[in-house]
C-alpha cells in the first residue's frame, strides 16, 4: 500500500534526496524546454528536484522525466505543474467572467476540459483554482477569481477541483492547487503584493470559506500566498497552514510557495535566507518554489537544531505521495503519450464548448430601447482599439493559449452580418493610451507608448467619426488592454482608459446609438458610460471563442445570461464597495444619498453603478409574490421558499435567480445580505417556471466571537429576487 511503499523508498533516500523533493524550479521559457539543457538537468539526476514548471511540450517533459527515472539514483518520477488557468491551448473566458455564469456545472466542465488538453500535453498539476475572495477592483488580480461573494466562491472552488481532479485515476485528471493561502484579495489599496491586516471573524466568516470549500473537495495542494496573516507572511505562517488547514480542515495533502515566496519574507523582515526557510518548513509548507531556500538551507538548519529531521521527512512524505496518488511510481510516462498531445489538444469540440463557456459569460448592463439585438442588415460602424485585436481575446494568465484561427471582433461581425461591406471599421484610438500612465511605462519587458499609432489622437477620432457616419448604429469595442489585468497590474483608476474615453464621447456625441462592448478584468468605474451610452455588453475577456461568442450576442443568436459577481462602484473613492456589508450605527435612511451625521460621502452616493447578481437578458422576467412554507420554525425545520417566475418578453432566455437572508439579531453583527442560494433557469418565453429553495438551520451558521460555527435563534429576513439590490424580502422567526 501507498504507506509501506512510501516508508521503504524513504529509507533509501539520503538527506539531500529527501531535500531534492522539495525543490521545485522553473524551466524558465514555456517554448524551448531550456530545462534539458540547462544545469537543471544535472540537479535533476542528482536527485535534486521534485517538480518542474513552465515547460511545455509532451515530449520535452517526457525527456526531463527519463532524465529523472532512468538517470536519478533512486529513479523517483517528477511533477509537472502550470498555471493552466482558464483553459490550455482552448482558452476559455478569464475566471472572474466564468463566475458570472453562475454555472458550476459549466465551470466544472471548462476545468475538466483544461486538464484534458493539459494532461494530454504532458502537465499533471495546475496551479488553479484561484480562489481568493476580493472586494477591491483596484487589484489586477481579480480577473483571476470569482469575486465578492463567499458562498458562490465556495461552489465555483468545488466544480473546479472536481474538474481537475476528478479521482486521479486517469490520465486525464491532474492534481489542483487551491491559491493563494490565505487571504491574498484583501490586500491593502489593491496594491499589488501590499499587506493584509484582518479579523478572524472576518477571515472565517468572508474570506476562508472558498479554500475550505476546495480543501474540502479533496484539492491535492494548496499554494502559500505573499501577504501577511494576522502579521506573518502566510509562507511562514504555522497557525495558517497547519493549525488551520491541517488540523482544523483536514487537509491531507502539500504545500507550495507561491514562486518566491519563501526567500521574500527576508524582505518583510523576518529573518535571513536560512531563517526564513526553516521557519515555513516547520510552519507546514512543504515545496519550495524556485526559492530553493530548502535545498541550500535546510540541511545546516537541521544540523544546528533549527528543524528536525521528522519535520523533513513529513514535507518529503507529502511531496511522495502526490506523485503516488498520481500513479507516476507506477507508471512516470502517464501523462506522456504523444498520440493524446496531437489529438486532444486546441480540438475542435474544445473550442465549440470554449464559445458556449463565452458566451454564458458576458453580462448585458444595459439595452435601452432594446436596441440589441442588432439586425444583420443594419449598417454598423464597428470602432475601437479592441475591434481588431484578436490578440487580445485570452485575457491575463493564458500562458499556454494557441492563437492560430483565433478571430478579432471585426472578423466575426464580418461573417455575421448581410452585407460586410457596411461594416464600417476604424481603430479610433489607441489601446493603452492614458493620460495617467507614464510615457513609455514598461509592463513585462513590452514598452507601453502612451500613443502607439502614428495617427494622433484627433486623426484617429476624425476617422471613426468618418465611419460612424455611414452607420444606422456604433458598436464600440473598449477598455482594458489584456495586460491591464492579472498579476503586477493593479491601477489606482479604474476607468477606460481617457483617450478611448474621448473617442467614446466623441461617439455618443453623433446622436447615433452606441452599443459599448467592453473588454475588461474587473469591474470598472462606468458611471458616465452606463448614463449616456444605449447599451454595454461586458465581455470580459472571452478567450479562444471570444468573438464569435459577443458576435451571437449582439445579433441575438444567444441570449445574455450572465450575472455580475463582482460590484461595479461609481468611484474608486467607494471602494471597498461590496453587497454583503455590515449596517453601521449611523446606516444612510434608503432612497436617500445624503444625509448629515449619516454613513455617507459628501461627494458621491452610497449606490453602486451596478451591483451584485446584475445582469440583463433580451428577454424579461417577472417575478410572483414569494410563498414561504412557514413563518415561525423551530429547530432542524426546512424553510421553502418558492416564487414563480415568468417569461413576459419575447425570446426564450435565462434567469439566475437568488436568494438572500439577513439574520436580524446576532451576538455578532451580521451582514445585511447574504447569498444562500441561486438557480440558473432556461425558461421559454411565455412560459412560468416554480423555484423553489430550501433552507435549514445550516444556512443559517456563522462563525462567532469564539469562531463556533453555529447558529443562533431569532428572526432573519429571507429575500428572492433577480439581482442583490432588486429582491422581495419578508421575516422568519426561528427558534432552537
Ligand atoms: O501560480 C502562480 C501564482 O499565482 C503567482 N506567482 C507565480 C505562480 C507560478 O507561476
Amino acid at each position: 500500500d501507498k504507506k509501506a511503499f512510501i516508508d521503504q523508498l524513504m529509507a533509501k533516500m539520503t538527506l539531500e534526496e529527501k531535500l531534492g523533493q522539495l525543490n521545485l524550479p522553473s524551466a524558465g521559457d514555456f517554448t524551448t524546454g531550456e530545462a534539458k539543457s540547462s544545469n537543471i538537468a544535472a540537479s535533476i539526476r542528482e536527485g535534486k528536484v521534485g517538480g518542474l514548471f513552465n515547460i511545455k511540450g509532451e515530449a520535452k517533459i517526457k525527456a526531463v522525466q527519463d532524465i529523472a527515472v532512468k538517470e536519478s539514483r533512486l529513479h523517483i518520477p517528477m511533477i509537472f505543474g502550470m498555471d493552466v488557468i482558464h483553459g490550455y491551448e482552448t482558452v476559455f473566458p478569464i475566471p472572474l467572467a466564468l463566475s458570472t455564469s453562475w454555472d458550476t456545472a459549466l465551470i466544472k466542465k471548462t476545468a475538466q476540459a483544461a486538464a484534458r488538453e493539459a494532461s494530454a500535453d504532458g502537465i499533471n498539476w495546475t496551479f488553479s483554482p484561484m480562489v481568493d475572495i476580493s472586494r477591491d477592483p483596484r487589484w489586477g488580480r481579480v480577473s483571476e477569481g470569482n469575486g465578492e461573494d463567499p458562498f458562490l466562491g465556495s461552489q465555483i472552488a468545488k466544480a473546479m477541483v472536481a474538474g481537475y481532479q476528478g479521482n486521479l485515476s486517469s490520465n486525464q485528471n491532474i492534481l489542483a492547487c487551491v491559491k493563494h493561502f490565505a487571504l491574498y484579495g484583501a490586500i491593502e489599496a489593491g496594491r499589488e503584493y501590499n499587506t493584509v491586516d484582518m479579523s478572524h471573524l472576518q477571515m472565517y466568516n468572508d474570506y476562508f470559506p472558498p479554500y475550505k470549500a476546495a480543501v474540502d473537495a479533496g484539492a491535492a495542494s494548496v499554494m502559500a500566498s505573499f501577504n501577511l496573516v494576522d502579521g506573518i507572511p502566510a509562507s511562514g505562517n504555522r497557525w495558517l497552514l497547519t493549525d488551520v488547514l491541517r488540523n482544523q480542515w483536514g487537509f491531507k495533502g502539500f504545500v507550495v510557495s507561491d514562486y518566491t515566496g519563501v526567500p521574500e519574507m527576508t524582505a518583510h523582515g523576518i529573518g535571513d535566507y536560512q531563517q526564513v526557510s526553516a521557519l515555513a518548513l516547520r510552519a507546514g509548507l512543504d515545496m519550495d518554489m524556485v526559492g530553493e531556500g530548502f535545498l541550500k538551507t535546510l540541511a545546516t538548519s537541521l544540523d544546528e537544531s533549527k528543524i528536525t529531521q521528522a519535520e523533513i521527512d513529513q514535507a518529503c512524505r507529502r511531496i511522495l505521495e502526490a506523485k503516488y496518488d498520481l500513479g507516476l511510481f507506477k507508471d512516470p510516462y502517464k501523462y506522456c503519450d504523444a498520440d493524446r498531445a496531437k489529438t486532444e489538444v486546441f480540438t475542435d469540440s474544445n473550442k465549440a464548448f470554449a464559445k458556449k463557456a463565452a458566451t454564458a459569460s458576458m453580462v448585458l448592463l444595459k439595452n435601452e430601447r432594446q436596441i440589441l439585438p442588432l439586425k444583420k442588415t443594419q449598417k454598423i460602424a464597428l470602432i475601437g482599439p479592441l475591434a481588431d485585436a484578436a490578440n487580445q481575446m485570452s485575457g491575463t494568465w493564458a500562458v499556454a493559449a494557441n492563437n492560430n484561427g483565433v478571430e478579432s471582433l471585426l472578423q466575426a461581425m464580418k461573417l455575421a452580418v448581410a452585407d460586410s461591406s457596411q461594416l464600417y471599421y476604424a481603430p479610433g484610438s489607441d489601446l493603452t493610451a492614458d493620460s495617467t500612465l507614464q510615457n513609455n511605462v514598461t509592463l513585462f519587458g513590452k514598452t507601453m507608448p502612451r500613443y502607439t499609432n502614428r495617427k494622433t489622437p484627433e486623426q484617429l477620432i476624425q476617422e471613426a467619426l468618418l465611419a460612424a457616419d455611414k452607420a444606422d448604429i456604433i458598436v464600440a469595442a473598449l477598455g482594458e488592454s489584456a495586460e491591464f489585468s492579472g498579476e503586477a497590474s493593479s491601477r489606482s483608476r479604474i476607468g477606460i482608459p481617457d483617450a478611448q474615453r474621448l473617442l467614446l464621447k466623441a461617439l455618443v456625441k453623433t446622436g447615433k446609438p452606441v452599443v459599448l462592448v467592453l473588454f475588461n478584468g474587473r469591474p470598472l468605474t462606468l458611471g458616465w458610460e452606463a448614463k449616456n451610452v444605449t447599451a454595454i455588453l461586458d465581455s470580459w475577456f472571452g478567450g479562444t471563442m471570444a468573438a464569435p461568442a459577443i458576435t451571437d450576442l449582439l445579433f441575438g443568436k444567444a441570449n445574455p445570461s450572465a450575472k455580475l459577481t463582482m460590484t461595479f462602484p461609481q468611484d474608486v473613492g467607494q471602494i471597498p464597495l461590496y453587497y454583503n456589508h455590515m449596517n453601521t450605527g449611523r446606516p444612510l435612511p434608503k432612497g436617500k444619498w445624503f444625509e448629515k451625521f449619516k454613513s455617507n460621502y459628501l461627494d458621491v452616493s452610497n449606490l453602486p453603478v451596478y451591483p451584485f447578481g446584475y445582469g440583463l437578458s433580451y428577454t424579461q422576467f417577472k417575478y410572483g409574490k414569494m410563498k414561504l412554507s412557514d413563518t415561525t420554525l423551530t429547530g432542524s425545520q426546512h424553510l421553502t421558499v418558492t416564487v414563480a417566475v415568468t417569461n413576459s418578453g419575447d425570446y426564450d432566455g435565462q434567469e439566475i435567480v437568488q436568494l438572500y437572508i439577513r439574520d436580524l439579531v446576532g451576538s455578532v453583527v451580521r451582514p445585511v445580505q447574504q447569498l444562500k442560494g441561486f438557480q440558473k433557469l432556461s425558461i421559454k418565453k411565455g412560459q412560468t417556471v416554480n423555484v423553489q429553495f430550501t433552507l435549514t438551520p445550516e444556512d443559517l451558521k456563522f462563525y462567532n466571537s469564539e469562531l463556533n460555527f453555529d447558529w443562533e435563534a431569532g428572526d432573519f429576513d429571507i429575500m428572492v429576487g433577480t439581482n442583490s439590490e432588486k429582491v422581495q424580502s419578508a421575516t422568519v422567526h426561528w427558534s432552537k
